[in-house]
């Protein structure tokens, strides 16, 4: 029997989540499901085996932030699970064909997701577009700077937090983050059952707060550890972040000064986190790059024209192993693409080209492996279009 997939019911929602969780090796927790909160029943697709569900995807509709500081809107690529019965058949290959269609119906020019393999979503056009670094160090080793006047550092409870922390997180977009809903703050970024708790505390919303407004958060699990006698806890952070430089600090000294709670870690760490420059031995902090953010081009003309780029300028872009060219644009700061046959700029693959668009790697890196080919001349122009002035960071996994 093919395998045949749509858009879920209501009904199947249930049956959906448990095929997910069976997949990825976990259990529906009870009660009510906080993924129905966040994602559209019609964006939900089952793979099915006759009557039985046995795969599974999902569309969060989301908007990117992308250099320049605009957005574009992203089909969010989230829960997709075979079942193990029916691995390696295709299953996926045919969800991905329903995402790329249900894509055009929603005009959504991009798709996002963060990958549980880095080997999967190359050969369906997604391209690495952000990295971060899992930090690591103890904070008793950390020597900060004596002349600095910290931001005061108060507490949130969840409530006051849902109202307080967006303003914020709006106020300093930078390329990778995405627009978060209420409804999504509530049920995600600031969900604290205990099947997100681990084996850690409650989650603790402490903010730096200057002449009253609140200037930067940080979001962090605590676990107790007992070396015979020595209390040697560990610190988790899951998210920081600082309206400017003297708010991130404030943070980064608070939470490295935590009584008791020695051992500190941050999975998903920006490349340009401030805390190296910070102290005085920056080999304590210990860090390891991962890929998170990945994206697909699906409409190449309209994501390129949604970002801004650091210089006016021309430039012929060719897809390997797809017949299509376009020319990209940008006249006084304005970007424009057309598919375009005549010219030779770049050539590459439309997952390197997603690996550009945030400005998480130059044109010349790939370039210098193997990744994208063009002259010399060609290869710096692109340079000095893509380059981005803040390296991209998405700050919460989908
Ligand atoms: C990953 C997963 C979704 C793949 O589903 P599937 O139905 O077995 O995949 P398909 O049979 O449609 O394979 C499509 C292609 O992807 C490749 N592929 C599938 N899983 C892969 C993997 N884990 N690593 C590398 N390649 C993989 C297949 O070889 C095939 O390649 P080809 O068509 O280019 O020859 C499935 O194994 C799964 O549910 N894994 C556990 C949960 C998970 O990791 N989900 C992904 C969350 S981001």
């Amino acid at each position: 029997m093919p395998i045949t997939v749509r858009a879920i019911t209501g009904a199947e929602f249930e049956r959906y989540e448990a095929v997910a969780m069976q997949t990825f090796g976990g259990d529906v927790s009870d009660g009510e499901s906080r993924l129905a909160k966040v994602l559209r029943v019609k964006r939900a697709y089952g793979a099915f085996d006759d009557q039985a569900l046995v795969g599974t995807a999902g569309a969060f509709e989301q908007k990117l932030t992308l250099p320049g500081g605009s957005t574009v809107p992203m089909a969010g690529l989230t829960f997709v699970s075979v079942l193990p019965s029916h691995r390696r058949t295709g299953v996926l290959r045919a969800l991905m064909t329903k995402h790329e269609e249900d894509m055009i119906v929603h005009s959504e020019a991009i798709s996002g997701l963060w990958a549980s393999e880095s080997s999967i979503y190359g050969r369906f056009g997604y391209g690495v577009a952000a990295e971060s670094d899992y930090l690591e160090t103890d904070a008793r080793t950390l020597r900060f700077a004596a002349d600095f006047e910290p931001d005061s550092i108060r507490f949130l409870d969840k409530e006051r937090a849902l109202e307080k922390l967006p303003t914020l997180y709006n106020s300093v977009p930078r390329p990778g983050h995405f627009t978060r809903s209420a409804v999504w703050w509530q049920h995600r970024t600031l969900y604290d059952g205990p099947g997100r708790r681990g084996s850690g505390s409650t989650l603790r919303i402490a903010t730096a707060v200057r002449d009253g407004a609140m200037v930067g958060y940080v979001l962090y699990r605590q676990t107790a550890a007992n070396d015979r006698g020595l209390l040697d806890g560990s610190v988790s952070i899951v998210e920081l972040l600082g309206a400017d430089l003297k708010a991130e600090q404030t943070l980064w000294r608070f939470i490295s000064h935590l009584d008791l709670y020695p051992h500190l870690t941050y999975w998903n760490a920006p490349l340009d986190c401030a805390l190296p420059w910070l102290v005085e031995d920056r080999r304590r902090v210990r860090r390891q790059r991962t890929d998170t953010l990945w994206l697909r081009l699906r409409d190449i003309p309209t994501a390129l024209e949604s970002r801004s780029y650091a210089k006016d300028g021309e430039l012929p872009i060719s897809l390997q192993g797809e017949d299509q060219s376009y020319n990209l644009q940008v006249a006084n700061g304005r970007a424009s693409c057309e598919e375009d046959h005549g010219q030779v700029g770049i050539l590459l693959a439309r997952q390197d080209l997603a690996s550009l668009y945030l400005g998480a790697f130059l044109p010349s890196e790939l370039a210098a492996v193997g990744r994208i080919a063009g002259s010399r001349e060609m290869i710096e122009r692109a340079d000095g279009l893509f380059g981005s002035a803040r390296v991209p960071w998405c700050p919460e996994i989908f």
